[in-house]
């Protein structure tokens, strides 16, 4: 009955260009909860579908297409934050409404949840955090939640030859979400996580305060270093630990098609990916194409390395663990780090780095979805056959293996709520990616990537099914925050978190008892009895 009302309301109150009353009453709330130096200022942080420039706000940060469609629900107000006195009363004015609240930095949530919602909602938005200090003498570098990855890594870089920090691929991948989440990338395999070398954090918690490290405590901090921050608060910066790099990396990319033995190679792979020097990692994509015979479909096996040091090494290292892919010093580029991680993201881009790893809509916005598991026995050689047939009578999905071990194996799967350490040899991620507009692509494109997760069902972990929560996918269960949340937030969550799960509602219950952080897939609260 009230959101009926509400309805109409708002229905009018477009027909009369009228100012929408939650506006209203948000504005007055910022300026009541404002610094008196600051209350002028609070017009010009909060849009609503009124403002002119509310689409171009939205969009800027929409990196799926997908949500960027007239069906999609928008948000009732954003705020673009500018002060993190706007965050804190940002959380206090939405609570007060009772209007759910979702924070975007980076926007790249695969299901959109940052900017997306199916109840009304405000978006806050953190694009304008973006500092980044960094220090060399104690390796540590302070990084805001709307610091882009690509940034990140040139301050660094600005700094120091020597250092880096293992996070994702994707340059325009916000700190904000993909740190929260895990982070993950090609320097895996040596270093760990993202969330591994995280030693301090700046957030804002459900009663408007700012907490670091000391006064959350470390069962909060714990959960932030792979939970999800949106469950718990609003991450305004991390502390972030710096690893060592060479100062000559090698990259490499080769492809093997079906008549060129891929089948063989995937299978080899598979057994030796995860045990080669930690240094090195090989991510396989994995493609259906056309074949050399006309309408006949084959697959393509494309393998990209990533090796901290000189190609020299890499030789001996592939030669004596991974023979069989054919790798030859010709097909090894060496390079910087810094030039490494712009080569691994735009292959073919004649940019310079410096411009690469700035630019915050690099992507090209696609329709996408994706979807995630992780293999812990080797696929026989039958197995990886019906799954190019499968790949070839689908036609539009893909697959992109990323391998573990090394540091992966040495980290206890509770050091940090992401629990897919040990164990795995390797981590699916499924992929399709589209141009064309309309409910019709959807559906074939999204009926097309859940056909082969299905197939996949024998061949991957179980009991649970792992995946990967930076990966976001709402087929695999979502919370409707009533009196079943618990129960519903176990299906995903113990596929994200496993056995960790349990200790994630613990400090949710804790911190938050009143659920006002929440979204589709995030972590529920329990109460005793
Ligand atoms: C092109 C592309 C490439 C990718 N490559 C990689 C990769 O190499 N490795 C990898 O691990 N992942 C990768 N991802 C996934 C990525 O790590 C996640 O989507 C990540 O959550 C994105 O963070 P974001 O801030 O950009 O996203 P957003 O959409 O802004 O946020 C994602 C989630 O985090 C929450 N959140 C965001 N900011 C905050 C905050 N300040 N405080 C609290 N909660 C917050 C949001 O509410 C949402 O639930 C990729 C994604 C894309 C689209
Ligand atoms: C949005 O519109 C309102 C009402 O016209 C105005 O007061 C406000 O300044 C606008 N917001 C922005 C960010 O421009
Ligand atoms: C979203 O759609 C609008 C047109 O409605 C378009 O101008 C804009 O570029 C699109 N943005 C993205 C990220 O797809
Ligand atoms: C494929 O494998 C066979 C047998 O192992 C070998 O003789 C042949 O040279 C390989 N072909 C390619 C293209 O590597």
């Amino acid at each position: 009955m009230f959101l009926q009302i509400l309805l109409v309301f708002s229905l009018i109150s477009v027909t009369h260009a009228a100012i929408d009353p939650d506006y209203t009453a948000f504005v007055q709330c910022l300026v009541k909860n404002s610094s008196p130096g600051d209350k002028n200022m609070v017009s010009s942080i909060v849009y609503t579908p009124q403002n002119s420039s509310f689409a171009s706000v939205l969009q800027a940060y929409i990196r799926n297409k997908r949500f960027n469609t007239s069906r999609t629900l928008k948000p009732t107000i954003i705020v673009t934050a500018t002060k993190y006195s706007h965050v804190q009363s940002t959380v206090i004015c939405a609570k007060n409404m009772g209007i759910q609240l979702k924070i975007r930095s980076g926007g790249h949530d695969y299901d959109g949840i940052s900017y997306v919602s199916d109840e009304k909602f405000i978006v806050l938005d953190m694009f304008n955090f973006r500092k980044i200090d960094v220090d060399i003498e104690s390796e540590t570098v302070v990084v805001e939640a709307g610091a882009i990855l690509g940034e990140l890594y040139y301050k660094i870089w600005e700094k120091s030859n020597v250092h880096g920090f293992p996070a994702g691929v994707c340059l325009t991948v916000g700190v904000g979400g993909h740190l929260s989440g895990g982070g993950y990338g090609n320097m895996l395999r040596k270093f760990g996580l993202s969330v591994d070398h995280m030693i301090d954090a700046k957030i804002v918690d459900v009663k408007g305060r700012i907490l670091d490290r000391r006064s959350m405590g470390e069962d909060l901090f714990w959960a932030i270093r792979g939970g999800g921050g949106a469950s718990f608060g609003v991450i305004l910066s991390y502390t972030i630990k710096l690893v060592k790099v060479p100062r000559v990396t090698t990259v490499f990319q080769v492809t093997r098609t079906l008549d060129e033995n891929a089948t063989d190679i995937v299978h080899r792979y598979q057994f030796v990916v995860d045990k080669l020097d930690d240094g090195l990692f090989v991510r396989l994509v994995l493609q259906p194409e056309d074949g050399k015979v006309e309408r006949m479909k084959t697959v393509s096996a494309t393998f990209m390395g990533m090796f901290l040091g000189g190609s020299t090494r890499l030789m001996r290292v592939m030669d004596k663990g991974f023979p069989e892919l054919g790798l030859k010093k010709v097909d090894c580029l060496e390079m910087s780090w810094i030039r490494s991680s712009a080569w691994w993201d735009n292959i073919d881009n004649k940019r310079s780095v410096k411009e690469l790893l700035f630019l915050r809509n690099s992507d090209g916005v696609n329709f996408l979805k994706r979807k995630s598991d992780y293999v812990q026995t080797p696929i026989p050689k039958e197995g990886l056959e019906s799954m190019w047939r499968k790949l070839t009578e689908l036609g539009k999905v893909g697959f992109v293996f990323n391998p573990y071990g090394g540091k992966m194996n040495e980290i206890s799967s509770s050091a940090t709520p992401f629990p897919h350490r040990a164990g795995n040899i390797y981590k699916i991620q499924y992929t399709a990616n589209w141009h064309e507009e309309g409910p019709e692509a959807d559906k074939i494109y999204m009926s097309q990537i859940r056909s082969l997760y299905s197939f996949m069902t024998p061949f991957v972990s179980k009991n649970p099914r792992g995946a990967y929560l930076n990966y976001r996918d709402l087929d695999i269960g979502v919370s409707n925050h009533g009196k079943d949340s618990y129960t519903q937030g176990k299906v995903y969550g113990q596929k994200y978190f496993g056995a960790n799960f349990e200790r994630l509602v613990k400090v949710k219950t804790a911190v938050d008892p009143d659920n006002f952080f929440r979204n589709e897939q995030s972590i529920p609260v329990k109460m005793q009895g």
